[in-house]
């Protein structure tokens, strides 16, 4: 399938359309500035204008820089504060016109890199890190997604993570690379610490110059940067609007079926779940 992919971020929104089959972008790749303040509305308005200007309609898929559980944003660590708790999804696809799917900007990236990437047909324990404004993080084990984990949060120096290492610190302490580097390694040590994992993929900004810190880093696990660099998150927002079309369909073909006592039951979770689903249920079906 053809399908946009937005990557929302700090500093610049940037979409293409991509064949999901093989990971290729078939539009040109547009950015335009993240407008500041970065509120939902204006966010929302300058996504609608980057879909006009690439001439498109259908479902989008967007990687968002927060945690989002069932198209809510839950977090705004480096977005507008207002962010937290707006229905994303619904937003996006009221003021675009297009089906908006939205996901964390990380796992966006993640799922790119485990399709066409480096992680592809790696089985194990692998971390995907973007490094940018802040740092985003996505875990994969057998290829299989744990969705919203936010590993940039970490203390590490008695500070936030991505405040000590992402690639804004690097700019704000102008740090030369092989500075940032060691700062970096030191992140890596504990997610190893933690995680084990077989493989780290590095994404976002500061992927592309890995050559010039890869000398500061020494954790055991094998660490590379992304093949599909900067894109991963425009092609990984695609596949993932792909992947809940395709769920949509399947949920909507199958026979209702009598509901258990403990299911009806239910706990606050899935109470807080049914809501969110509620609210995703008012966006129309993909025209496709
Ligand atoms: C956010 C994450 C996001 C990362 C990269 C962090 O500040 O908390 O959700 O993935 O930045 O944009």
């Amino acid at each position: 399938m053809k399908i946009l992919g937005v990557d929302i971020g700090g500093s610049g929104i940037k979409g293409a359309v991509v064949d999901t089959k093989t990971g290729e972008l078939v539009s040109e790749r547009v950015r335009i500035e993240t407008p500041q303040p970065a509120t939902p509305e204006a966010v929302a308005e300058t996504l609608k204008k980057l879909i006009e200007q690439l001439g498109y309609s259908g479902p989008v898929g967007c990687g968002f820089p927060a945690t989002v559980h069932h198209g809510v944003a839950f977090t705004a660590a480096n977005i507008d504060s207002s962010w937290i708790n707006t229905p994303v999804e619904k937003l996006f696809t009221e003021i675009t016109g297009n089906n908006c799917y939205v996901l964390n900007d990380a796992d966006a990236a993640g799922i790119a890199e485990m399709a066409f990437g480096e992680g592809r047909n790696v089985q194990g324990v692998v971390m995907m890190i973007t490094i940018g404004t802040g740092l985003g993080s996505a875990i994969f084990v057998n290829g299989n997604l744990l969705p919203n984990c936010e590993l940039g949060h970490l203390i590490l120096k008695d500070d936030i993570a991505e405040h000590y290492c992402s690639d804004a610190a690097r700019q704000r302490l102008e740090l030369s690379w092989g500075k940032w580097g060691k700062r970096f390694n030191k992140y890596l040590h504990r997610l190893e610490f933690l995680f084990n994992p077989d493989l780290i993929i590095l994404g976002g900004g500061a992927s592309k110059s890995f050559e010039k810190y890869a000398d500061k880093i020494d954790v055991r696990a094998k660490v590379t940067p992304a093949k599909t660099l900067n894109t991963a998150g425009i092609i990984g927002a695609a596949m993932y609007a792909e992947n809940m079309i395709a769920q949509t369909q399947k949920t909507c073909s199958k026979p209702v079926a009598a509901k258990s006592k403990s299911e009806s039951a239910g706990n606050g979770e899935q109470t807080k779940d049914k809501t969110a689903s509620a609210k995703s249920k008012k966006v129309k079906p993909a025209k496709n």
